[in-house]
């Protein structure tokens, strides 16, 4: 037996209790006759005391040797500790050693193993194994892991049946691209790692499951951010006989449940948006809603003045940012720099400061008098104090901007609190958009989302105003989940393939396993992915996926820890038939 107990679970209740621990050395104090150890292992950290006087005098002798992170076996009892430390459960007690193996030794840890550390990123990365030591890291795996177990139990309570499908696949077209791993069996042909199992859980459908999910690893070949990874996992999920208004209960329910069992919050029914609604008043559709700040568009109140920029803009649009009426010159200058930096994009930025006199000052006083601004402030529902910022240009562009300056603001302004969960659902998405650089249309979702029947005759004159029974759900401003109701029969399925550009034979190769299994009886069905570390990453607090994933990749796609992705030698190239140049 390793241990009778773990280094977190002794209290003052086994005092004079022999008990085994196995563990690290976290840190040792070393007083000349006397030696006290941090014992740490998952659970917790116990003091160890080696006394000169009650200790062994081997044992004594060996605790001077020994290192940090050396993994040691102590047998000893529990006695009543003189200085207590109240901030961890087994503060009251320390085990007086009366043996000691030492398991095995440690070379010096390139940083410190404890809650803050002196390591930085890269070198925790490249040693992940000694990070996961470290409670917050460990804490996190451990959060994840009460996170799949909850959607485990929510979902087969309800019938859901976990069904894995394979990683060897042909390419399932999410809007990224695959990641290939090449066939030694088949010269010159090869699999793709699924972006998403998509296609499979359709024909699970077909094939009668009725309820499937699946926690699953899907690979994306994109470029990385803060919540996106290589690879990463999914809570997939599709449901047949179901309408759009069915999936969103459901999942709506799960992400209830989550929000209850793990942070002990109760929230009401989610707001439903549409795709049109969200891109208007917050300029994207992932919006903060924990924040106001809704957009005010100024064109009509704002142009046919004197003010050419205005007048010559497609889109006039403001926000009031709250109680900063009071910023100075120079932070406004540093806002308008803020704005007009590439990423953000906008050409410059108007303000007018919401005086408590109710009476306004701004940047444009020249062209606009007190009843023309009361009128911006009507628009963007500013309130004495507040401080309205208004860009212009193109339509998209400007949006895109004031949605950027909205979210920086509200992180100044500490509106987004991470203790505060704000869900919503965006709904009737465009079944299409157009792209610039092909020159046609993609599919916003992917090709298996159903038109609305309604907007069903546009798609021959109109496609870009073709909605979709398509849904995501957000949560403080980041998508955890989005899924649609899908095509169900082969004719509007080869039908879609034509409008995405596909030729017939194009569609045949690449899904005509899809369209055939449609002529068998394919059930009406739909469904949704939640992305889990997403998911996990803000019920934990936090935007950032990689801290809550064991072993993730860094910005270029890189695993540092194992040097992947690496050469391989000349003879599995051959056998794979692949020729480097
Ligand atoms: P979608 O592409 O919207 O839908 O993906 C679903 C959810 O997965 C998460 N996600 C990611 N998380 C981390 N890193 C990434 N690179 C990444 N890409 C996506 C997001 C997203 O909301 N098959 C459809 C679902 C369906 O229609 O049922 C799909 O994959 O949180």
């Amino acid at each position: 037996m390793y241990r009778s107990h773990n280094c977190g679970e002794l209290n003052s209740s086994h005092i004079n209790t022999e008990v085994t621990l196995a563990g690290w050395v976290q840190k040792s104090r070393d007083k000349g006759f006397m030696n006290w150890v941090d014992l740490r292992d998952r659970y917790g950290i116990t003091q160890l005391i080696f006394d000169e006087s009650r200790s062994e005098k081997s044992v004594f002798e060996k605790a001077k040797t020994l290192g940090r992170e050396f993994v040691i076996q102590v047998k000893g009892m529990v006695i009543e500790r003189e200085a207590k430390n109240k901030n961890i459960p087994t503060g009251e007690i320390e085990i007086l050693v009366t043996e000691m193996t030492i398991l095995n030794e440690a070379i010096t840890p390139p940083f410190t193993i404890e809650d803050e550390t002196d390591g930085g990123e890269d070198i925790r990365m490249k040693y992940r194994y000694l990070d996961i030591r470290r409670n917050p890291v460990k804490n996190s795996l451990l959060f994840r892991h009460k996170v799949a177990m909850e959607v485990r139990k929510y979902l087969s309570d309800l019938d859901f049946c976990e069904v894995e499908t394979p990683y060897l696949i042909k390419s399932t077209p999410e809007g990224a691209r695959d990641f290939v791993v090449p066939s030694r069996m088949n010269e010159g042909q090869f699999y793709a790692l699924p972006q998403s199992p998509q296609t499979f859980k359709q024909l699970l459908m077909v094939g009668g499951m009725d309820k499937y999910f699946q926690i699953v690893k899907c690979f994306r070949d994109e470029d990385l951010r803060a919540d996106r990874q290589p690879e990463f996992t999914q809570i997939d999920c599709e449901m047949a006989f179901v309408d759009q208004e069915d999936i969103l209960n459901i999942f709506e329910g799960l992400t209830r449940h989550l929000l209850l069992e793990i942070k002990g919050i109760e929230v009401d029914k989610f707001p439903r948006i549409t795709y049109d609604y969200a891109i208007k008043t917050y300029g994207n559709d992932k919006p903060d809603i924990r924040f106001d700040m809704k957009f005010g568009e100024l064109n009509e109140v704002a142009q046919h003045k004197e003010f050419p920029v205005f007048n010559a803009a497609e889109l006039v649009v403001g926000i009031a940012a709250p109680n900063c009426a009071t910023y100075t010159r120079k932070e406004i200058d540093a806002l308008i720099d803020w704005v007009k930096r590439p990423q953000v994009g906008a050409s410059g930025m108007v303000y007018v400061k919401c005086e408590a006199d109710g009476s306004y000052k701004s940047s444009v006083d020249k062209f606009y008098d007190q009843e023309d601004l009361a009128k911006w402030a009507k628009a963007t529902n500013a309130k004495a104090g507040d401080m309205i910022f208004v860009l212009s240009g193109p339509a998209d562009k400007t949006r895109s901007a004031l949605s950027a300056l909205r979210m920086e603001l509200a992180t100044r302004l500490g509106l987004r609190n991470p203790a505060v969960f704000a869900p919503l659902w965006v709904v009737d998405f465009p079944l299409l958009e157009f792209d610039e650089e092909s020159g046609r249309y993609h599919a916003m979702h992917h090709p298996f989302t159903s038109p609305k029947p309604e907007d069903m005759a546009l798609l021959e004159t109109d496609p870009g105003k073709v909605r979709a029974n398509a849904y995501d759900m957000v949560l403080n401003g980041n998508e955890i989940g989005g899924g649609s109701i899908r095509i169900h029969d082969k004719k509007t399925q080869e039908l879609m393939f034509k409008y995405l550009g596909f030729t017939e034979e194009e569609a045949r190769n690449q899904f005509g396993f899809l369209m055939d299994a449609f002529q068998y009886g394919a059930p009406p069905h739909g469904g949704l992915a939640f992305g889990l570390d997403r998911l996990v990453a803000i019920l934990g607090g936090q935007e950032t996926i990689r801290d809550f994933i064991a072993f993730p990749k860094n910005n270029s796609g890189r695993d540092v820890m194992i040097d992947a992705p690496s050469a391989i030698d000349e003879k599995q190239l051959n056998e794979l038939h692949i020729k480097l140049k």
